[in-house]
C-alpha cells in the first residue's frame, strides 16, 4: 500500500479554487483563493482533503501514523504548472539560427531560405522513433524540474503523413512512459513544406483528406492548430484547415498574428478556437471578438524576447476581459526553453500581469486552454495530486525573484518526482 501524503503548514497554499466553471477573466484572474497555514491530504493520486492545518488535523486526527508528513513551513504550494503550447517532440538543434538572427537575418528570411521549420523538418524525418523519443525524455524531464506536470504538444515537424503520425506516436508512447501527461495537438499545418512550394493548396488537400482522417480515427491528437502567417497559411487557408479538423471532432487552436498582422483573432472567434497563440499583432476588433467568443490568449512572452520583438498586449487583453493563459512556446527556433517559471516572470515584465494573474494564466487557465482543467490546474478534492513545493515563501516572491529555478518539490498524481 501507498502511503497517504500529508502536506502541512504551507506559508501560503494556493489552491486557485473557484466556484464557477470555465476559465477565467478580469478580476477572477486574481483570485487564487489562497489558505494560509495550508493542508492537503494526498491518497491514491488524488487530493482528498484539502484546508488549514488545523482543519485537517481535526478530520485526519486518527489517521496520521499512517501518513508520510511533508512540513511545507516557509514554502509556497501551488498546482503544477501547466504549459499549453509546445512543439515537445522534434529532431536535432538550431543554435546557427540564433547567431544568424543576432547578425541581423530575421525569423521568417531563415524560414523561407529553408531554414527554421524546415530544418527541424528535415531533422525531425532523419530521427528514429527511439531517437525522438529519448529526445523529448530530455526535454520532459527539465520541464518536470521547472515545476511543470502537464504539457501540450504539437506536431508539425514531419509535414508529411509518415512523419507528422511518427511526432504524434513518440508523444503516445511518452503519455504512457513519462509521469508528465502529455496533450496532443496535430499540427500539419505548422508551414508548407519545401516540396509543396508553389502548391500550396495541393499541400492543404493532404491535411485536409488524408492525414486529419488518420490521425482522427487513430485518436493521435485532440486539437488542430495552424501557422496562420504572411506567407505560410493564408487565413482562408487556415480556415479550411480548422473547420475539416472539427468535422473529425478536432478543437482548433491557431498560431495567429505574430510576425505580422493578418486577422488571425479574428479568425479564431469566427472558427470558434479554444485558443489563439502568441497575438504579438493582433487588431483591437480581433481582440474584442475574442472576448465575447471566450478564445483563450495563450500569450508566449519568451518567444517575442527570444525574436527580440515587443510582447504581446497582455495587460490590454486581460483588461477588455480576453482569458489569458502564458506557456513556453518551447520549441527548437523561436523558443527553445523549458522553464514556466522564467514565462511566469516575463509576463509580469513584459506584458504587465501582476504575478497573481500571471499564476492563474500559467496554471488554471493554461488547463482550460487544453481543455484539461477537470483534473489539473487547481488544488481542490478530487483533482490530481499535481502539486509543486517552492523554495519561497509566497507567490509574489516566486515571480520577483526572477530567472531562478525556486521548485524544491514535484508531485506527479502523488508521486514525488522531484527532490
Ligand atoms: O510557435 N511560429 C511558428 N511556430 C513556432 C516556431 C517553430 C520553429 O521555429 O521551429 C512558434 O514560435
Ligand atoms: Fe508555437
Amino acid at each position: 500500500m501507498v502511503k497517504p501524503i500529508w502536506i502541512m503548514h504551507a506559508s501560503q497554499l494556493v489552491t486557485l479554487a473557484h466556484e464557477s466553471p470555465g476559465p477565467r477573466v478580469k478580476e477572477a484572474m486574481s483570485e487564487l483563493a489562497i489558505i494560509k497555514d495550508g493542508s492537503i491530504w494526498i491518497e491514491n493520486g488524488i487530493i482528498q482533503a484539502i484546508g488549514t492545518t488545523n482543519e485537517l488535523q481535526t478530520n485526519y486526527a486518527d489517521r496520521i501514523e499512517e501518513a508520510e508528513i511533508v512540513d511545507a513551513s516557509g514554502h509556497l504550494v501551488t498546482p503544477g504548472l501547466v504549459d499549453p503550447h509546445t512543439h515537445l517532440a522534434f529532431g536535432g538543434s538550431r543554435e546557427r539560427e540564433f547567431e544568424m538572427r543576432l547578425e541581423g537575418a530575421t525569423y521568417m528570411d531563415i524560414m523561407n531560405a529553408g531554414g527554421g521549420i524546415h530544418a527541424t523538418t528535415r531533422m525531425t524525418r532523419e530521427a528514429t522513433e527511439d531517437e525522438l523519443v529519448e529526445q523529448t525524455t530530455k526535454r520532459l524531464n527539465s520541464f518536470l524540474a521547472h515545476g511543470v506536470t502537464t504539457v501540450e504538444g504539437k506536431s508539425g515537424y514531419g509535414l508529411d503523413l509518415e512523419t507528422e503520425l511518427k511526432q504524434l506516436r513518440v508523444m503516445k508512447r511518452l503519455q504512457a512512459e513519462h509521469p508528465i501527461d502529455i496533450v496532443p495537438t496535430f499540427m500539419g499545418a505548422h508551414a508548407v513544406p519545401t516540396e509543396y512550394k508553389g502548391r500550396e493548396d495541393e499541400y492543404v488537400d493532404l491535411i485536409i483528406n488524408e492525414m486529419l482522417p488518420i490521425v482522427a480515427s487513430e485518436k493521435l491528437a485532440l486539437f488542430n492548430d495552424v501557422f496562420c502567417e504572411v506567407g505560410v497559411f493564408t487565413p482562408e487557408q487556415s480556415e479550411r484547415i480548422l473547420e475539416a479538423g472539427k468535422l473529425h471532432g478536432l478543437t482548433p487552436k491557431i498560431h495567429a498574428d505574430e510576425i505580422e498582422p493578418y486577422q488571425g483573432a479574428e479568425l479564431a472567434a469566427k472558427v470558434g478556437a479554444i485558443s489563439a497563440e502568441h497575438l504579438l499583432k493582433a487588431s483591437d476588433v480581433g481582440i474584442k471578438a475574442m472576448a465575447e467568443q471566450g478564445v483563450i490568449a495563450c500569450l508566449l512572452p519568451a518567444t517575442a524576447l527570444y525574436l527580440r520583438e515587443t510582447a504581446a498586449k497582455g495587460r490590454a487583453m486581460i483588461d477588455a476581459g480576453v482569458p489569458v493563459a502564458i506557456s513556453t512556446d518551447c520549441n527548437p527556433g523561436s523558443s527553445p526553453t523549458t522553464s514556466m517559471p522564467l514565462v511566469m516572470n516575463l509576463a509580469c515584465i513584459s506584458m504587465r500581469l501582476t504575478p497573481a494573474e500571471s499564476l492563474c494564466a500559467a496554471t488554471y487557465n493554461a488547463a482550460c486552454a487544453i481543455q484539461m482543467e477537470d483534473k489539473v490546474g487547481s488544488l481542490e478534492v478530487g483533482k490530481q495530486a499535481d502539486v509543486i513545493l517552492w523554495n519561497v515563501n509566497n507567490y509574489q516572491e516566486l515571480q520577483y525573484l526572477f530567472g531562478v529555478n525556486h521548485v524544491k518539490y514535484v508531485w506527479k498524481k502523488g508521486v514525488q518526482v522531484v527532490g
